[in-house]
């Protein structure tokens, strides 16, 4: 698979990383430990050289998992792992003092069986902990050697200012996709101008953007808690799916692939992150990294997009609460 640059920090990885959090922690089924690591295999041997993980998945199995996994290729692979959620659980509140931090990372380090984390991102944005102390715990910990790369997840421009001028931010993940288009706003300008790679998290809208999803979703999805899957919304949004679908039919390719393909057109130097529990959907979404996007084809999507307006909140009030609008 191609390659690609996160922003100017010299990390390198796959066009194309993998979302380890659906593994065991997404749809409320996951895999059993041995599909789970058979399909991290898989990846790594398709091509896929960027895991992505958090304490709080799970918590903490997920990370294990990862750990386990990607053990006999931990050399030719780049991990990222988060911390910043109070006890590991985001629902509770959030935690990124310098002290939580270091027990996080160490404890992260044991459970990905490794000596070091490629990349530590800040899972959300603290309020009442400097940007600047936790860039600088960061450093430290870069210094140390058991980091090599800091990023951000959901930060505010301001936020990823500050933070960077204490120590240079690699990559910000946020969520990023044809169901979400907010960072195009002010977030995709002010990296660029940064040199800071950029991380779609749920770059298929959480499964949506696939059409995958066309119905109530099952009592124990995790997805549940998500206003724009209530089933009215889910009813209501699937006026993007269709149309998405018109235009990849058209392309011969599948809707997933499209709002993978889309992503990747924005910039080279974004790297979304797309999670299946399966390896025949891990090989269509590896195919997005082959298409190419026309600009009258790239052009037709914007327009398709901004015709239609998308129901229902992102997150939950509890969630949404802890986004960094500073
Ligand atoms: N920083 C953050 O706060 C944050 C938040 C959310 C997620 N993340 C990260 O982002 C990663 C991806 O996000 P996500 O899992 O929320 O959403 P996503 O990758 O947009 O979608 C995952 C869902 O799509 C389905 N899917 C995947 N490929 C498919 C295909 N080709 N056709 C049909 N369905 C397909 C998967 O189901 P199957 O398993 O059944 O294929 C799964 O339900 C996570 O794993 C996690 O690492 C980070």
């Amino acid at each position: 698979m191609q390659k690609r640059k996160l922003g100017n920090s010299g990390l390198e990885v796959s066009a194309l990383g993998f979302g380890c959090m659906g593994l065991n922690f997404l749809d409320g089924k996951g895999l059993d430990k041995k599909d789970a690591i058979k399909l991290l295999h898989d990846a790594v041997e398709m091509g896929i050289t960027f895991f992505d993980t958090a304490e709080a998945y799970g918590p903490f199995t997920n990370e294990e998992l990862v750990g386990e996994g990607l053990q006999p290729y931990r050399k030719d692979v780049v991990i990222a792992t988060k911390f910043g959620c109070k006890n590991a659980r985001p629902t509770t509140g959030l935690d990124s003092r310098p002290e939580t931090i270091r027990a996080v990372t160490e404890a992260s380090l044991k459970r990905l069986k490794t000596d070091y984390i490629d990349l530590l991102y800040q899972h959300r944005v603290d309020p009442n902990v400097p940007i600047e102390d936790v860039a600088g715990t960061v450093k430290d910990l870069i210094q140390e050697g058991k980091v090599k790369y800091f990023g951000l997840s959901e930060a505010s421009v301001k936020t990823i200012r500050k933070a960077h001028s204490t120590q240079p931010v690699s990559a910000l993940q946020s969520e990023y996709s044809l169901f979400w288009r907010e960072p195009e706003n002010e977030i995709i300008p002010a990296l660029e101008e940064l040199g800071i790679g950029f991380v779609p998290f749920s770059p298929l809208g959480k499964g949506f953007l696939t059409g995958v999803i066309n119905k109530k979703l099952d009592d124990i999805d995790r997805r549940n808690i998500i206003p724009r899957f209530s089933e009215e919304n889910i009813k209501a949004n699937l006026v993007l799916v269709d149309a998405l679908a018109k235009i990849a039919q058209q392309k011969n390719v599948t809707t997933g692939q499209l709002a993978l393909a889309w992503l990747l057109a924005q910039k080279p130097w974004i790297v979304p992150i797309p999670g299946t529990t399966k390896l025949h959907r891990l090989a269509e979404n590896i195919g997005s990294t082959n298409i190419i996007l026309t600009t009258d084809e790239l052009t037709k999507i914007d327009e398709t997009v901004n015709g239609i307006t998308l129901v229902g909140d992102r997150y939950p009030e509890v969630l949404e609460k802890q986004i960094d609008r500073s």
